[in-house]
């Protein structure tokens, strides 16, 4: 594998930050990831050069801005191998996607007596909007339960399906357990029924190539801030047929093909149809260069990277006394703990003295820490960047709070 750390650490300015008098371990990209320079150079020269409202004027600048952030839309097709750019809607995040895929589709599609189905390992974005869309249509939700090792209790799969069952929503890869789903095997289960899929990729796409056709689902959805690009970006991939009977959500400039007083307005076409006003195009163009970055050091490269990476964490965290891990052995990106009996605050408190980043509470999935009957976990995350050393520093940081506090 070529793979030269110290180069690639030198991409992102603020690792070489300190926190507290200790260098910077930022053990948190799960929850944000950093950007590297490119990035940063990418959306200060597009304001610096390029920056101009897109899709409204007849003007140079305005036209450069379109095509770069139309570019974009075809980049992003790519990476998902989207059968085309018209597949891909720009939306501010994850969260935005499946609330509009919740409110287009659902909105439209949901009656009263219908059931959707989502897992007990979501975070809330992929549970509050079905719940939501749900109140207002009458319709169910159904809760694929989790096993004792924070696995999908997929045997029950079968079960929850009937011929009421309209959508199946489940996440790529858990944010609290790292666990990977075998999204292509429930897509094909699901799909067997006529129950249309979305997949919340915000944890996966980072870490490893997704194919959308190969996945087969209908909907996909990923954060650009979790892959190194922009706050306020991210990318929605929808089965065309679909997008193309789904109604608007939001209403407003650039979504429209004719606008009537007082009705009768119509339409513009899938993707354009779900991005009302002036978007966030700087952050696109943004998002351009974080896929274009990552494609340069190759998921494959990055995939096998993180896997040494967490091997080598979760051994040196075996040595600490009172860890309790959760999760499955095989996961991807996260590992999350509990010490002893001390909350989570106090452990990350403490290793935040050390430099030491991570994130502690419920992780926007409070079922999940119902599940393992805890309030609150704390969770190293581990992106490319990060190193063996400070794998070592986490285990070390540990060890020594439970000599301070006891277990
Ligand atoms: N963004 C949330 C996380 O940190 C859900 O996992």
């Amino acid at each position: 594998m070529n793979f030269d750390l110290e180069r690639i650490r030198a991409d992102f300015p603020i690792l070489k930050r300190e926190v507290n008098g200790h260098p910077l371990a930022y053990l948190d990209s799960a929850a944000s990831a950093q950007r590297p320079l490119a990035v940063i150079n990418a959306e200060s020269h597009f304001y610096q050069h390029g920056y101009a409202a897109v899709h409204r004027g007849i003007h140079t600048l305005s036209a450069q801005a379109t095509t770069d952030m139309e570019n974009v839309r075809h980049q992003a097709a790519r990476f998902l191998n989207a059968t085309s750019p018209e597949e891909i809607v720009f939306v501010k995040g994850t969260t935005e996607g499946i609330n509009l895929v919740a409110n287009s589709w659902g909105g439209s599609q949901l009656q009263s007596g219908d059931n959707i189905i989502i897992t007990a390992m979501e975070h809330h974005a992929n549970i509050v909007p079905w719940q939501m869309v749900a109140e207002r249509t009458g319709a169910s939700i159904r809760v694929l339960e989790l096993t004792e090792n924070g696995e999908l209790a997929l045997e029950q799969l079968a079960s929850l399906i009937d011929s009421r069952t309209r959508l199946l929503a489940v996440t790529h890869v858990s944010n609290v357990l790292g666990t990977i789903n075998p999204v292509k095997e429930i897509v094909a289960q699901a799909k067997a029924a006529g129950v249309v899929t979305l997949i919340d990729g915000a944890q996966a796409v980072m870490h490893q190539k997704v194919d959308v056709q190969d996945i087969d689902c209908d909907f996909y959805i990923f954060s650009g801030h979790k892959l190194y690009g922009p706050t306020g970006t991210g990318i929605l991939y929808g089965r065309k047929a679909l997008l193309e009977m789904m109604p608007p959500w939001e209403g407003g400039g650039s979504m429209i093909d004719m606008v009537m007083l007082p009705t009768g307005t119509t339409y513009g076409k899938a993707p354009w149809r779900f991005e009302a006003g002036t978007p966030n195009t700087g952050g696109i163009i943004g998002l351009g260069a974080a896929l274009a970055y990552v494609n340069t050091i190759g998921l494959d490269t990055i995939h096998q990277r993180e896997e040494m990476l967490m091997r080598y964490a979760l051994d040196k965290l075996a040595s600490v006394p009172d860890l309790k891990i959760y999760g499955p052995q095989t996961r991807t990106g996260v590992i999350a703990f509990n010490l002893g009996k001390h909350h989570a605050y106090d452990v990350g408190s403490f290793l935040d003295q050390y430099g030491i980043a991570i994130r502690t509470g419920h992780h926007c999935a409070m079922p999940l820490m119902r599940h393992y009957d805890v309030p609150a976990m704390c969770r190293a995350s581990f992106a490319f960047y990060n190193s063996e050393e400070e794998a070592d520093r986490l285990a070390a940081g540990l060890t020594r709070i439970h000599r301070l506090l006891g277990g």
